[in-house]
């Protein structure tokens, strides 16, 4: 692995990332959802340089990001009459479409596959950088491999100084988990990973057209996205998933002060009695926002074991739950 200098580069400053995407560069620049690690789509050593600095396995495949949907040409992607009205129902926004790849996209970001992820990401200084840059932007979370998603510029530091040419600041990432992926298949559309867009929001925007959630029986190849077969989210810390109440009890009998929790505040009596271990997040939405920083704090913090809420099955908790499940090791089959 090859040591690159990072600028760190302010949000005035886009217009230098975005030169140097143009010219192969790696840049780590920020999304509604999390920070991406980004590199020309068309151009395969930059692609490869992706895959090296994040120590991701070649087998799972990136998303490509545009400014808009008018920007995906033939030579990017072929989008069928359905799944192009679905990107334009959700773009700008966390929803990522599969389509039949073109010539421009090569079996690196693909992974080999026939299809690509496609996206227009909903934050101002995404859309300035890929306006600007005025080429396909492939781009995972800018994560080392495994890891929980950089949601502000010190984790996006942490995990890529040293690893790219520049990470442009923009902030906290105000959506906080990743975009949903999903395909447009014959009987409707199948979601291939949970996000930032819920099952239920889908299902509204399709006015009755069936969404299929991960997992469930498909005639149409894999149900599930091809990066779910691999380790994902994982803190240092152990992280255990329980109902609210055997967490506060277990707060409140262990001192240990490398102990971290996360609730949510609906299910705090009192909401006012402050361990300084416990976080408590007020919504699905915060929880999201909030939970990959977390995770990064507790590990910055020292903690050993991380104890959380399980969310409830439904809206942005299901993507929750995905997630945590993750980093606590299960559904990993990959994972020892
Ligand atoms: O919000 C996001 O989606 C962020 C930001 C940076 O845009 N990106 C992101 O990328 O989460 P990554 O690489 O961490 O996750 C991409 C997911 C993986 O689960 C991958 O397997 C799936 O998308 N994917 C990509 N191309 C695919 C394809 N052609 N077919 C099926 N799944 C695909
Ligand atoms: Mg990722």
């Amino acid at each position: 692995m090859s040591v690159r200098p990072t600028r760190i580069l302010g949000p005035a400053e886009w217009e230098e990332a975005a030169a140097l995407l143009r010219t192969g560069g790696l840049v780590v620049f920020p999304t509604e959802t999390v920070y991406g690690l980004g590199a020309r789509a068309d151009q395969e050593a930059a692609v490869r340089a992706i895959f090296e600095a994040k120590g991701r396995p070649a087998d799972n495949p990136l998303i490509v990001h545009l400014p808009s949907v008018e920007a995906i040409d033939p030579r990017i992607a072929r989008l069928d009459e359905r799944s192009r009205r679905l990107l334009e129902i959700f773009s700008p926004g966390p929803l990522t479409v599969i389509a039949a790849r073109g010539e421009a996209i090569g079996d690196a970001v693909t992974a080999g596959l026939p299809t690509v992820g496609l996206r227009v990401p909903d934050h101002p200084l995404a859309l300035r950088l890929l306006e600007g840059a005025g080429c396909p932007v492939a781009a995972p979370s800018a994560n080392r491999s495994g890891r929980p998603s950089p949601t502000d510029l010190a984790s996006a530091r942490e995990h890529m100084e040293g690893r790219v040419d520049a990470i442009l600041d923009g902030g906290a990432c105000p959506r906080g988990v990743e975009s949903t992926v999903v395909r447009v298949e014959a009987e409707g559309v199948r979601i291939l990973r949970e996000g930032a867009i819920t099952q239920e929001a889908l299902a509204r925007a399709l006015d009755g057209a069936p969404v299929f959630g991960p997992g469930e029986a498909a005639a149409e190849g894999p149900a599930v996205a091809p990066g779910s077969r691999h380790p994902h989210y994982r803190p240092q810390a152990r992280l255990q998933l329980m109902s609210a109440a055997v967490l506060l009890a277990e707060l409140a009998a262990q001192p240990d002060p490398r102990l971290r929790a996360i609730v949510l505040r609906d299910s705090v009596s009192d909401p006012d009695a402050r361990d300084p271990r416990l976080t408590i997040v007020a919504d699905l939405e915060d929880f999201a926002r909030r939970l990959y920083a977390l995770l990064h704090a507790f590990d910055r913090a020292g903690a050993t074991r991380i104890l959380v809420e399980w969310p409830p099955d439904r809206d942005l908790g299901r993507t929750l739950r995905d997630r945590l499940r993750r980093a606590c090791g299960d559904g990993d089959p990959s994972a020892a």
